[in-house]
C-alpha cells in the first residue's frame, strides 16, 4: 500500500495546504447558547492540526440572526461577538501548522432549533421528509416551513456575505458555502422541495441560482485572495438515498455551472466517495473533476488510507476529507505516516448528544 500521495502539498486557489488530508465539517452543537465558540472548541480544532491534518473545515456555522440557525448550541458568525470568539480557534490551528476554513450554513426548512425567529423558512411550504435529529437536541417531525419572500432570500444571501467577511476579519483561510446535505441551498436545488415560480425555481439552472448568487455575493464581499469553496451532495440529512433525477447530465450541469463562478474548490460528499454516483460509472468526485474546472475535495468513508490515497492517485480528487475517521483519531495523518493502527468509529461519541461534553465522558482524564 502506498499512501505517499496523501502527504504532498496542495493548493485550493489561494489556499496552500501542507498535505491532502482535511477534516470534514462536523456539527458538534457545543457553542454557548448565544452562538459564541468556546475554549473547549479551540482545543478540539487544534488537535486536528496538531495531529497532522493540513486543513480543518469547521462545523456548519450559522450566518444570520434571521432563519439560518439549524441547531441549539450551533456556533454562529452572525455578529462581532461570534466573530471574536472564533479568534482563539483560528490562532491555535495556525499555531499547530494547519489551515482552517469556516463552513457557512443556512439550515432553511429543516431548522430544528433557532432562538432568533419562530418559523422555519425555506424555498417552499413543503413538509420536510424525515424527523428532527435527536443528537442535535431535536424531537419529532420537522416543523412545517414557510416560503421565503424575495426579501428574505436577499437577506439570506447577505447573511452569507457578511459572515464570510467576518471569517476573513478573524483570520480564517477561507470559507466553504454549505450547498449540500439538505440545507437551504440544497433545498433550492432539489425539485421536490423547491416549487417556486420566481427566478429561483423551475429547471435545474434556476434551482442552482441561489447557490450561484450566494457565491457571487460572498466573492464580492471577500475579494479575490481568499478561498471560497462550495459543498455539494446528492444525499440529505433527512433523505440519505436521494439521487439527482437527470443522473450524469445533471451532474455535468451542476459542476459546470458552479465552477463557472468564482469558487476555488468543490467539495463532494457521498456515503462512499469512490462508488459510482448513479448505479454505475464515475463517482461524484470524478464527475466534479471532469465537468468542473476547480480542485475537488472528496468525502465519504475514506478513513482507509489506501482507499483515500487511491482517490488521489486516480485523480478523482485533489484533497480527501474525513469525518468519522478524524473523530476517531484526531492524529489520523500521523498514524498513517507512522504505520500505527487505526480503530473503528465508535458511535457512542455522538450519542445521546453529538457534543464535545459527551465525547469527553468517553475519554476520562483528558
Ligand atoms: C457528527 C457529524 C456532524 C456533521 N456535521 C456536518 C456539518 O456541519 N456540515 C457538513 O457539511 N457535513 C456534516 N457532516 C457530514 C460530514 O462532513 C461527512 O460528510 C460525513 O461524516 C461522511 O464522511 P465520513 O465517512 O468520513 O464520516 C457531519 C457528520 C457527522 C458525523
Amino acid at each position: 500500500m502506498t499512501v505517499s500521495s496523501l502527504f504532498s502539498p496542495a493548493a485550493l486557489g489561494p489556499l496552500q495546504i501542507a498535505n491532502r488530508m482535511a477534516v470534514a465539517p462536523m456539527t458538534r452543537v457545543s457553542a454557548l447558547a448565544d452562538g459564541r465558540a468556546t475554549p473547549r472548541m479551540a482545543e478540539y480544532y487544534a488537535e486536528f492540526a496538531a495531529g497532522g491534518f493540513g486543513l480543518v473545515i469547521t462545523e456548519g456555522i450559522y450566518t444570520d440572526r434571521a432563519f439560518a440557525q439549524g441547531y441549539l448550541h450551533q456556533p454562529g458568525l452572525a455578529d462581532e461577538a461570534h466573530r471574536d470568539a472564533w479568534r482563539p480557534i483560528v490562532d491555535r490551528v495556525h499555531a499547530a501548522g494547519g489551515k482552517i476554513v469556516a463552513q457557512l450554513m443556512h439550515a432553511g426548512a429543516i431548522s430544528q432549533g433557532n432562538p432568533h425567529r419562530v418559523p422555519a423558512k425555506g424555498p417552499s411550504a413543503i413538509q420536510p421528509a424525515g424527523a428532527q435529529m435527536s443528537f442535535y437536541r431535536g424531537e419529532g417531525p420537522y416543523r412545517m416551513p414557510e416560503e421565503m419572500s424575495a426579501e428574505e432570500v436577499a437577506e439570506a444571501i447577505d447573511g452569507f456575505a457578511s459572515a464570510a467577511v467576518r471569517a476573513r476579519e478573524v483570520g480564517f483561510d477561507g470559507v466553504e458555502i454549505h450547498g449540500a446535505n439538505g440545507y437551504l441551498l440544497d433545498q433550492f436545488l432539489t425539485e421536490h422541495t423547491n416549487q417556486r415560480s420566481d427566478g429561483y425555481g423551475g429547471d435545474l439552472r434556476a434551482r442552482l441560482r441561489l447557490g450561484v448568487d450566494t457565491i457571487q455575493a460572498v466573492r464580492r464581499a471577500v475579494g479575490v485572495d481568499f478561498a471560497v469553496g462550495y459543498r455539494v451532495s446528492q444525499g440529505k440529512v433527512n433523505d440519505f438515498a436521494h439521487k439527482w433525477r437527470g443522473g450524469e447530465a445533471d451532474a455535468a450541469t451542476v459542476f459546470r455551472t458552479l465552477s463557472a463562478t468564482p469558487i476555488d474548490y468543490l467539495h463532494t460528499t457521498e456515503f462512499e466517495a469512490w462508488q459510482p454516483a448513479f448505479g454505475e460509472g464515475p463517482s461524484l468526485a470524478l464527475l466534479a473533476q471532469r465537468h468542473g474546472s476547480v480542485p475537488v475535495i472528496a468525502n465519504g468513508s475514506l478513513h482507509d488510507a489506501g482507499r483515500a490515497a487511491d482517490m488521489l492517485d486516480r485523480e478523482e480528487a485533489t484533497v480527501i476529507a474525513l469525518g468519522r475517521g478524524a473523530l476517531t483519531h484526531a492524529d489520523w495523518p500521523r498514524r498513517v505516516r507512522d504505520g500505527l493502527p487505526v480503530e473503528a468509529f465508535n458511535r457512542a461519541l455522538l450519542s445521546p448528544i453529538a457534543d464535545l461534553a459527551n465525547a469527553d465522558r468517553l475519554r476520562p482524564g483528558r
